[in-house]
């Protein structure tokens, strides 16, 4: 098939939400037209996903894909942000935990998993985010989950930002059908949202959950004024500080420490995921109460074997280089490196999203566009995550280029080139086939779906 062809094929015309609901009694074989469809993709060099780093999430490391096609290049799709997870002290926190105590937490939190490692973190985390109670949770993913499925009941309400994360909008889904969201970043509708809630309800509780740093988007939300409204009204507010927490604010103390709003938040959420080199979650409150509850009743901490050791151990030492002099000097090359990014796209006319940070938003608008344009990346040894709907509206696919303090202001500027020109080249391939069609770079007009993830 050629490009003319493939245009008006479901490669290009389908997105994954077209696959969600399928119908009919036979729930596995029903699996078969995703299959298909993501399999047409793959073949074509069109499905960006599920690819494998065949060495650590380095600046520069060895890349393939599902289909086997090995590449070398400049990551800018790891979440390594202080790029601590080969920094030595934490290599060698982690052997030392593995000598000390094995490899297996082999058990749940509330049966003998539970570590020394672990112990420590809770108390280093508490100190870092000034909350006193901390809970761990196996996953960032189980922290967010469990902390709303925990506290929340059916008769509750949960008001989320639109963009909230999938482990947020399920786990207020999973607790109750009292759910709404407000527009991204919008107090003024959280507060009429409030106060409509308020006005026929004041009985039950109402959970209001935000993100530190918005990931898809590079923003964030005026965490005080929030708070503030969520007092004003008997609410609760829930931040989840997965990607600003350890990469950004003084000391790495994220959006929290950089608005003033370190330990006055009632609720924080959070993962190791991104900057503490290491997998696992947590939950920190001020009071004990909460931190027993949240850890029996929210299913994750309970149902799920604890974090092992080396994970505690790794998250722990990445914690303490966050908090030092090293960990001001890494911040420090990481924002120069993302400015470098930035810059180099506004050079030539391309504004990136948000403000900022370790994840840099490019805009490429047009879903076909954007398809082309990941494909010709990898092929030139860049990769970068390709973000499209529904995680993002229909019009706004974006690049998610993930930076990090081992980059080099070089690499940022070859990085931006390499992107650039690939969209160029994947807009004259459009218009060839599709002329006036192709929406403008940050193309948005038209179609304005909400993501629903
Ligand atoms: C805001 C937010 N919360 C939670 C998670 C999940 O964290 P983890 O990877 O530790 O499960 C992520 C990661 O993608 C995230 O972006």
């Amino acid at each position: 098939m050629n490009l003319r062809d493939q245009l008006d094929s479901p490669l290009f015309t389908h997105f994954i939400a077209n696959y969600t609901h399928p119908t009919g009694p036979d729930l596995l074989g029903r699996t078969e037209p995703f299959f298909q469809w993501q399999e047409a993709r793959r073949q074509t060099g069109l499905w960006p996903y599920s690819r494998s780093l065949e060495s650590p999430p380095t600046a520069e490391c060895a890349v393939v894909s599902e289909t086997g096609v090995a590449r070398q290049g400049i990551n800018f799709g790891s979440q390594d942000y202080l790029a601590l997870s080969t920094h030595p002290a934490v290599v060698e926190a982690a052997h030392r935990a593995i000598r000390d105590f094995g490899l297996h937490s082999a058990g749940s939190g509330m049966f003998g998993g539970n570590t020394p490692p672990s112990l420590q973190l809770e108390e280093a985390l508490a100190e870092h985010l000034e909350m006193p109670y901390v809970a761990l949770f196996a996953t960032g993913w189980g922290a967010g989950f469990g902390a709303i499925a925990g506290l929340v009941r059916p008769e509750d309400h949960v008001v989320l930002d639109a963009l909230a994360h999938a482990s947020l909008q399920q786990g207020a889904m999973a607790a109750t059908q009292k759910v709404s969201r407000v527009p991204h970043l919008s107090n003024r509708a959280m507060r009429r949202k409030l106060q409509e809630l308020r006005a026929h309800d004041t009985s039950n509780g109402i959970l209001v959950v935000t993100e530190g740093l918005f990931s898809m988007d590079s923003d964030v939300p005026r965490i005080e004024e929030l708070q503030r409204l969520c007092h004003e009204f008997g609410a609760t507010l829930l931040v989840d500080v997965a990607h600003d927490l350890g990469a950004l604010g003084p000391r790495g103390t994220g959006s929290l420490g950089a608005q003033g709003m370190l330990g006055k938040v009632d609720l924080v959420v959070g993962s190791f995921s991104k900057t503490f080199s290491s997998n696992g979650g947590f939950v920190a409150t001020r009071s004990a109460a909460v931190r027993q509850f949240v850890r029996v009743m929210g299913g994750p901490h309970i149902f799920s074997n604890a974090i092992l050791p080396v994970q505690a151990a790794a998250a722990l030492e990445s914690l303490r280089v966050v908090r030092s002099e090293e960990g001001d000097v890494l911040r420090a090359r990481a924002l120069e490196n993302i400015v470098a990014l930035r810059d180099a796209f506004a050079g030539r006319g391309v504004k990136c999203l948000g403000e900022p940070s370790n994840v840099v938003p490019v805009p490429l608008g047009d879903p076909k566009l954007a398809r082309i344009a990941s494909k010709l990346v990898f092929e030139r040894g860049v990769f970068p995550n390709l973000v499209e709907y529904p995680a993002v509206r229909l019009r706004e696919s974006r690049f998610r280029m993930q930076v990090m303090s081992s980059h080099t202001v070089a690499q940022m500027k070859h990085g931006a080139q390499v992107v650039l020109d690939a969209m160029d080249e994947a807009r004259r391939m459009l218009e060839a086939c599709e002329p006036g069609q192709v929406s403008a770079l940050s193309g948005p007009a038209g179609a304005r779906e909400q993501a629903d993830v």
